[in-house]
């Protein structure tokens, strides 16, 4: 049978501040702009959670969406949701960039999905910045 993919949408609102560890002050200033201000700054991050898979005869579905959400709300809404992203512990050496996020994310979820497998993490962190893992081509 063919696959198909399911994509759920998520949200949380959480605070960030673009910096590295591995820049000086002014390097990070220079890099980041206003992203680097140190009182930081928030987003209505929205997650785009896509799995792919074979129907379940009997319910017609790639996946029960109740229980992707236990795992999606609890791996990745509660752990970011009105928190600051610098105070993870996953981004103690990282920056806090959507590209950063993205893969983090994946990571979270790619060994806990109850049916079909992970084939696409979708991230809105403004208007205008859209982020994407893995990229299309390299999707096994
Ligand atoms: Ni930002």
């Amino acid at each position: 049978m063919d696959e198909v993919s399911l994509t759920r949408r998520y949200h949380f609102a959480a605070s960030h501040r673009l910096h590295s560890t591995y820049l000086s002050a002014e390097q990070n200033r220079l890099l980041f702009g206003k992203c680097n201000n140190p009182n930081g700054h928030g987003h209505n991050y929205v997650v785009l959670v896509t799995v792919t898979g074979n129907l379940d005869p009997e319910s017609g579905r790639v996946a029960e969406l109740e229980a992707l959400d236990l795992i999606v709300n609890e791996a990745v809404v509660a752990r970011f949701d009105h928190k600051d992203l610098n105070h993870d512990p996953a981004f103690t050496d990282r920056v806090t960039t959507g590209e950063n996020l993205v893969q983090f994310i994946w990571d979270l979820l790619v060994d806990q999905i109850p049916a079909g497998r992970l084939t696409k993490i979708g991230l809105v962190e403004t208007r205008d910045n859209y982020f994407e893992y893995p990229m299309p081509a390299l999707k096994t």
